[in-house]
Order: C-alpha cells, then sequence, then structure tokens
C-alpha cells in the first residue's frame, strides 16, 4: 500500500494516498484567503550590498527567519495570483498543474512558521530544513513549465495574442523563482550545514571579490568541452580587460558568481555553435571567440564576440522568446547535457542579468558575427532584486488585448522579389 504510518499522541494513523489528497485539497481551501492577503503586500527587494552586509556583520538567523516567514509567503503569493491569469486551455496541461501543486505546497508549508517564535531552537531548525526541501522540491520548474508550454501549443496551436501573455508571464513567473532561490540560499548557506568550504570567502552565493575573467575562462572551459564532445573541435578564446577605476587592476564585482557562471556559459555555447557551424570545413580552421570585461563608474561590462555568422536584425527579438532555437530538440535522456536546442539559453540569461538592475543584449551583423554584451551594475549598492509585483497593471497585461497596429506593417516576412508581380505591373 502507498502512503505512509504517523503516530500522533500514541495512536497510529495510517495515511493512504486518497487520504492524503483529501488533507491537502482541504489545506488548499484554507490556502487561498491566505494567498490573497499576502499577494497585497508588494515583495521587497534587496541589494546586492545588503545581503552581503548582512551576512558579514555577525548574521543573526532569527532575523533571517523573521524576514523570510513573511517575505516567502509574499513573494509565492505574488506569483501564484499571476499563474491564475493564464488561459485554462494553458492551465490545465498536466506539467502546469503540477507545478501549481509544488507552489501550493511550499506555501502552506510556509504558513506553519506565521506563530512559531523566532526564540524556538526547534522552529528556527525546522525552517532551516523546510526551505532546502523547497528548493529540491522546485529544481525542475523550468523544465516543467517548458514542457506544459509546449503541450499547449501542440494541441491549441499558435496564438501570438496568448503566446505574448505567455512571453511575459514567463519572464516575471522565472524572475520570481530565481529570486526565491537567492534568499533561500542565502538562509541555507549562512546557517545550515551546506556551506561551501571551497568558497570560504563568499557570503552565501556572493563572492564580494568576484574576478570576471576567472569566471570568463570558467565558463568557456565548460563549454569547450561540450562543443568538443558535439564537433570534436572548438574555437580558442582571447580575453581583454579595461579597467577605468584602476587601470592595470584585474576587474572584480561584487556578485553572484553562479549566475554569472550561467550567462556567460550560455552564450559560450551559442557562440561556438555558431562558430562551428560557419567554419566547420574551413581552412582557416575556427576563427577565436573575443571576449572583453569592461569596468566604469555606473557599467561594469562583459562584450562576447564572436564570427559565427550573426542573425538578421528581423529575428534579433524572437531569439529571446522561449522554446524559440533553430537546433534540433535534444533528447531528454538523463545525464545527457546538450549544447543547444531548448531555446531558453538566451531568455533565462537576460533574467539573470537584469535580476539585479543589468541587462543582456544581442548586436549582429548579419554574415559576420554576433557580439553578446552583459551588463552589470559597478556598484553593489546600485544592483537592487528587480522583482515582478502582482498588481492592476500586471493583470490588465493578462485581460486586454492588443490594439491595431499603429505603424504600417505588410509583411513579417521579406518579400521574394523573383515570385513578386509588382514590377511587371509597373
Ligand atoms: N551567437 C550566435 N550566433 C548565431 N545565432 C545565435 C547566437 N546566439 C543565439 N543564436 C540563435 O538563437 C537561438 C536561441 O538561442 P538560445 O540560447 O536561447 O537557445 P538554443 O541555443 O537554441 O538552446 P538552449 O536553450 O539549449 O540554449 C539559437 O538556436 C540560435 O539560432
Ligand atoms: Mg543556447
Amino acid at each position: 500500500m502507498q502512503g505512509g504510518v504517523r503516530t500522533f499522541e500514541g495512536i497510529i494513523i495510517i495515511i493512504t494516498e486518497a487520504s492524503k489528497m483529501r488533507i491537502f485539497t482541504c489545506l488548499l481551501k484554507n490556502a487561498n484567503p491566505k494567498i490573497e492577503y499576502y499577494s497585497r503586500f508588494s515583495p521587497s527587494p534587496l541589494s546586492i550590498k545588503q545581503f552581503l552586509d548582512f551576512g558579514r556583520d555577525n548574521a543573526c538567523e532569527k532575523t533571517s527567519y523573521m524576514f523570510l516567514r513573511k517575505e516567502l509567503p509574499v513573494r509565492l503569493a505574488n506569483t501564484m495570483r499571476e499563474v491564475n491569469l493564464l488561459p485554462d486551455k494553458l492551465l490545465s496541461q498536466p506539467s502546469v498543474r503540477l507545478v501549481q501543486k509544488w507552489y501550493m505546497q511550499s506555501f502552506v508549508e510556509l504558513l506553519d512558521y506565521e506563530n512559531r517564535k523566532p526564540e524556538d531552537c526547534e522552529a528556527l531548525n525546522d525552517f532551516l530544513e523546510l526551505l532546502i526541501e523547497i528548493r529540491n522540491r522546485h529544481n525542475n520548474v523550468v523544465p516543467t513549465m517548458a514542457q506544459g508550454v509546449i503541450e499547449y501549443k501542440e494541441k491549441f496551436g499558435f496564438d501570438p495574442f496568448i503566446s505574448s501573455n505567455v512571453q511575459y508571464f514567463l519572464d516575471r513567473f522565472y524572475t520570481n523563482r530565481i529570486s526565491f532561490r537567492m534568499l533561500i540560499n542565502q538562509h541555507t548557506l549562512l546557517f545550515g550545514d551546506d556551506t561551501n568550504p571551497a568558497h570560504p570567502k563568499h557570503f552565501g552565493s556572493i563572492d564580494p571579490a568576484c574576478s570576471v575573467a576567472e569566471v570568463v575562462s570558467d565558463a568557456y572551459d565548460t563549454a569547450k568541452m561540450l562543443c568538443e564532445k558535439f564537433y570534436l573541435d572548438a574555437p580558442e578564446l582571447k580575453i581583454e580587460e579595461f579597467n577605468m577605476k584602476a587601470p592595470k587592476r584585474p576587474i572584480q564585482a561584487v556578485y553572484v558568481p553562479s549566475h554569472l557562471f550561467h550567462m556567460l556559459f550560455e552564450l559560450f555555447k551559442n557562440s561556438m555553435r555558431a562558430t562551428v557551424e560557419l567554419h566547420e570545413n574551413s581552412e582557416q580552421g575556427l576563427p577565436p571567440i573575443k571576449a572583453k570585461v569592461t569596468l566604469g563608474k555606473e557599467d561594469l561590462s562583459i562584450k562576447i564576440s564572436d564570427r559565427g555568422g550573426g542573425v538578421p536584425l528581423r529575428k534579433i527579438d524572437r531569439l529571446f522568446n522561449y522554446t524559440y532555437s533553430t537546433a534540433p530538440t535534444p533528447s531528454l535522456e538523463p545525464g545527457s547535457v546538450p549544447l543547444a536546442g531548448f531555446g531558453y539559453g538566451l531568455p533565462i540569461s537576460r533574467l539573470y542579468a537584469r535580476y539585479f538592475q543589468g541587462d543582456l543584449k544581442l548586436y549582429s551583423m548579419e554574415g559576420v558575427g554576433t557580439d553578446a554584451v552583459i551588463y552589470l551594475k559597478a556598484l553593489s549598492s546600485e544592483s537592487f532584486e528587480r522583482l515582478p509585483v502582482f498588481n492592476k497593471s500586471a493583470w490588465r497585461h493578462y485581460t486586454t488585448t492588443p490594439e491595431a497596429d499603429d505603424w504600417s506593417n505588410p509583411s513579417t516576412e521579406p518579400r521574394d522579389a523573383s515570385k513578386s508581380n509588382f514590377k511587371a505591373k509597373r
């Protein structure tokens, strides 16, 4: 029999799957007013400097507990209200329902701590364990949600209004998830046993002196391994640094190295694929990928330039659409890491850059190559979390149909001049 055995004041209770389901449904009913309540609060954005100062100056577990037991439900409730605005046909896809169930379960479990006092050591320990459980539960949110969108598109086809809403929603939903994990990681790394001995100078997930060029090299090396596995070759890397603030000194950032690694790894994979595909049979060999790291007063910028043939201007925006990819769909075998094919690399990387007030932009010259630039804030006091808020303007996005275009727009695809009778008519 599936289920579990629990003891409650000496009485043995056998919990079957069916009764578990009933308990959960009952919890859901009670949770709805709570979701409504917490979603009325806007999330409180923190800066990297605030995260760092808190971790450095005798971090207090009780203070963190008191902040998170409200802030986490607020962030969850904000996003859960927005999920409900998605079209019913999308909400009814099994993968989307599974994601919703995970969010609901985590929300309900966090509510247990509304009235548990910070002086209660057991509450602090239980809370820490719960955060780890929640983090694990939400590990597969991105591919599962992606699956839901694919299921929906396969069944109901493409609708431009719904697609733009889904794009708007996913940007906000995944940003919320990045922020949620950031808060959980800070707490569990500062107060739990999972401190990383390899990085004793990090405060939680933040490196106060992150060598940007080192992360660039690490991301390049990892992408190179993948590229060599697929193509048996990979372009070289050339790195340059321009430190306007302290010339000739290596550029350091106060940043989350794992976020930076994620963005750079995605950009290198893309540049490598484009380079190898275009120059595979060239006698001159593969042109190198160039990385330029610059530090100014306001911006820390990292440019990754390739000679992979570029992308026409018309298509640049769509590269940031979820599931847009020109690579064959990769296999989902456990343990296999594809070089490309999900169409999530660029949009998710841009969310990481924007999360701390930066950005990611692509500048391409068709026929030559692409420059991808990651912009970060040079000052950690300006790197505030950029968080979605569930409010009237968000709600309007889902409910208002777009108005007619106020610019002429004869066709989105270029006209094939050879088939046109335009000339003949003239
Ligand atoms: N440097 C580049 N040069 C040429 N085309 C590019 C470059 N970067 C991205 N693209 C195009 O943009 C598409 C989307 O890129 P994205 O990284 O989002 O997805 P992907 O690489 O196809 O899959 P994955 O999610 O595995 O990264 C790519 O399929 C490719 O066609
Ligand atoms: Mg990619």
